[in-house]
């Protein structure tokens, strides 16, 4: 879906996940959202948010995962997307404490197998995922899934790729600075949701959304998967479309 631009397209993304969780509301049911950091979903929050204020959307139903956060990373670190997440919507609405799941940034070494079966666990017993919210690495990585990773991968801790470390080396003050791991929602968790939303704006994303959306199907662009999902958009801007 070709939007004018990221405001119009925001809006249209927002909306629909607005129109799921009051559904959700009336059958009397959790709505369970799978949710992103980067600066794409920027947008979406801030008209979630302007939603909650004039319009009385209300969170209390929503149980949120996100995809995934640096390791090592402290929760409350400007880089760490605890905080992002925080700050740019759990904050200013009424999600209580208690419903939203980011992949912890601080556990020891050994025990992050078990929590990534965990976090996974949480979610199947919830009975999915209704709606999963991605952006795109420059790469195509989708969450932390870098190229290579495999279609059947679950979550786990992975090694970023350089160019995902140099893509955020501004942000840390130094390449140096930017860890080399983290922990990712896997390939197969994120096709389970019933319904999936990548975004991707501006003309720097141009090139990855061709190769996703029209290229072969490959572990070399994590995000050509999504071609096998049943229910999945890409919502772009102009920009981002050009060349398609
Ligand atoms: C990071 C995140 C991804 C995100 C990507 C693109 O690597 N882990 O989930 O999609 O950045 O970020 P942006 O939306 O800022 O271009």
């Amino acid at each position: 879906r070709i939007f004018a631009n990221s405001k119009e397209a925001s809006g249209a993304v927002a909306k629909e996940i607005a129109d799921l969780i009051r559904k959700k509301q009336k059958e009397g049911k959790s709505c369970v959202l799978g949710l992103a950091t980067g600066s794409s979903p920027k947008t979406v929050y801030a008209q979630l948010i302007r939603m909650h204020k004039e319009e009385g959307l209300s969170f209390k139903n929503v149980i949120s995962f996100n995809l995934d956060e640096y390791y090592p990373m402290e929760p409350d670190s400007i880089h760490s997307y605890h905080r992002f997440m925080k700050e740019q919507l759990f904050d200013h609405v009424d999600i209580p404490k208690e419903n939203y799941y980011l992949p912890s940034g601080t556990l020891p070494a050994e025990s992050i197998p078990d929590f990534c079966t965990s976090y996974e666990n949480k979610i199947n017993a919830l009975g999915g995922l209704d709606f999963q919210l991605l952006g795109i690495g420059g790469n195509g990585h989708v969450g932390f899934n870098e190229p290579g990773a495999l279609i059947n991968s679950r979550t786990r801790l992975i090694t970023l790729d350089h160019s995902t470390r140099a893509a955020a080396a501004m942000e840390f003050g130094g390449l140096h600075k930017v860890p080399r791991k983290a922990i990712t929602m896997g390939i197969t968790p994120i096709l389970n949701a019933r319904r999936i939303v990548l975004l991707a704006w501006g003309e720097r994303k141009a090139g990855v959304i061709r190769q996703s959306v029209e290229g072969p199907v490959t572990e070399h662009v994590p995000a050509s998967y999504l071609q096998a999902h049943p229910n999945v958009s890409f919502v772009v801007d102009e920009s981002a479309a050009s060349e398609l």
